[in-house]
């Protein structure tokens, strides 16, 4: 698979997933104003895939800072990832690895700038390369909530292309099916952006993984007919009292998995959970422009023209619906994540 994101001599190479499944296209970044644009325009999206695309922004945007005096060039570093930093405000990822990036200078300031630039590459690199074994440690940890045979329901894009690579709950499913299971996942489309239909699916299919595609409003039909196992979906944001913010839809599937005695996972890496943060209440929640939900793709219109548009990108689903979180770590339940994941 192409990866989501890659840097290379000096250019930030993007997967454009706004393009897929249709077009398979790379974007190059050659600036932070591209990569911030990226951002927020879903080029790269998906936490992870959002925190390892920041790093490196900085690293990029470091590189053009002309400056030899050190406190100088610091203060512009920041300025780059306030820039940064100011794209999307739910996923944690994207500030955990600013923050990263933003140690990496505070701990060089007595070398030479072009030394600092250079660690900041390192830096963003590593943040890379550990989230891939990040989600194959988790794979690894999860795959025995899979049996043979099982069918799972997941919503919105929590694979390969959300992260640096592999996945989190699409890490789960894939680790499950090189163990030599068969897996059959049914994918929520994921409205308004369907990133469940464009890429989601895409994935799977691409993986040789069986899938099948159904609206967000089947799910719960899909459920009385006795037809799903357990429930794996990513997350944007874990609160320190076990809340999960993911993407919108997200909340209503948990409801209804609980209703139907069906078991409910998220699969994050450690770097989406947020002890800070109390609970889910305190999450900021993105609102993006309406044309996501009055049109498909921006062109063909679906609503009067005009309509009013309320568009969180986010929900946050309460800890009680979820029966337990995937991390590196191991299975934690969300009553324990503070405990577990605190300093
Ligand atoms: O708006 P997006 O596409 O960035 O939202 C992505 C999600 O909500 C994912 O489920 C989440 O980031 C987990 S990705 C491993």
């Amino acid at each position: 698979m192409i990866p989501t994101v890659e840097w290379k001599e000096g250019v930030i190479r993007l997967l454009d997933q706004s393009q897929l499944p249709g077009h398979t296209e790379l974007l190059e970044c050659k600036d932070v104003e591209a990569v911030t644009s990226a951002i927020q325009g879903l080029k790269v999206r998906g936490a992870p895939a959002i925190g390892v695309t920041a790093a490196m922004g900085v690293a990029l945007g470091a590189q053009s800072v002309f400056e030899t005096d050190v406190p100088t060039f610091e203060q512009k570093v920041l300025a780059i990832c306030d820039q940064l930093a100011a794209t999307r405000p739910t996923a944690v990822n994207l500030f955990w690895a600013i923050a990263r990036m933003k140690g990496v200078v505070r701990k060089n300031r007595d070398c030479p700038v072009s030394e600092i630039q250079a660690r900041l590459v390192q830096e963003a690199l590593a943040i890379q390369r550990e989230d891939i074994v990040t989600c194959k440690a988790m794979g690894q940890k999860g795959a025995y909530l899979i049996k043979d045979g099982h069918n799972v329901l997941t919503h919105c894009n929590a694979g390969a292309l959300a992260t640096a690579g592999y996945g989190t709950a699409l890490g789960v499913v894939r680790a499950a099916s090189e163990q030599g299971k068969k897996v059959h996942v049914f994918v929520n489309e994921t409205r308004p952006v369907l990133q469940g239909a464009r890429l989601t699916a895409w994935e799977l299919m691409e993986d040789g993984i069986p899938v099948t595609l159904i609206t967000d409003s089947m799910a719960g039909a899909v459920m009385q007919q006795g037809k799903i196992d357990l429930c794996v979906v990513g997350a944007d944001r874990i609160a320190a009292n076990g809340d999960v913010a993911n993407k919108i839809g997200t909340y209503a599937v948990a409801v209804l998995a609980k209703a139907h005695h069906i078991p409910f996972y998220v699969a994050a890496p450690s770097s989406t959970i947020d002890v800070s943060t109390p609970s889910g209440s305190a999450i900021p929640i993105e609102e993006r422009p309406g044309h996501e939900v009055t049109t498909i793709n921006g062109e063909a219109w679906i609503a009067p023209k005009g309509v009013a548009v309320f568009n969180p990108a986010f929900d946050v689903t309460p800890a009680e619906y979820i029966t337990g979180i995937i991390t590196e770590r191991g299975l934690v339940t969300p009553d324990r994540i503070a405990e577990t994941f605190k300093g």
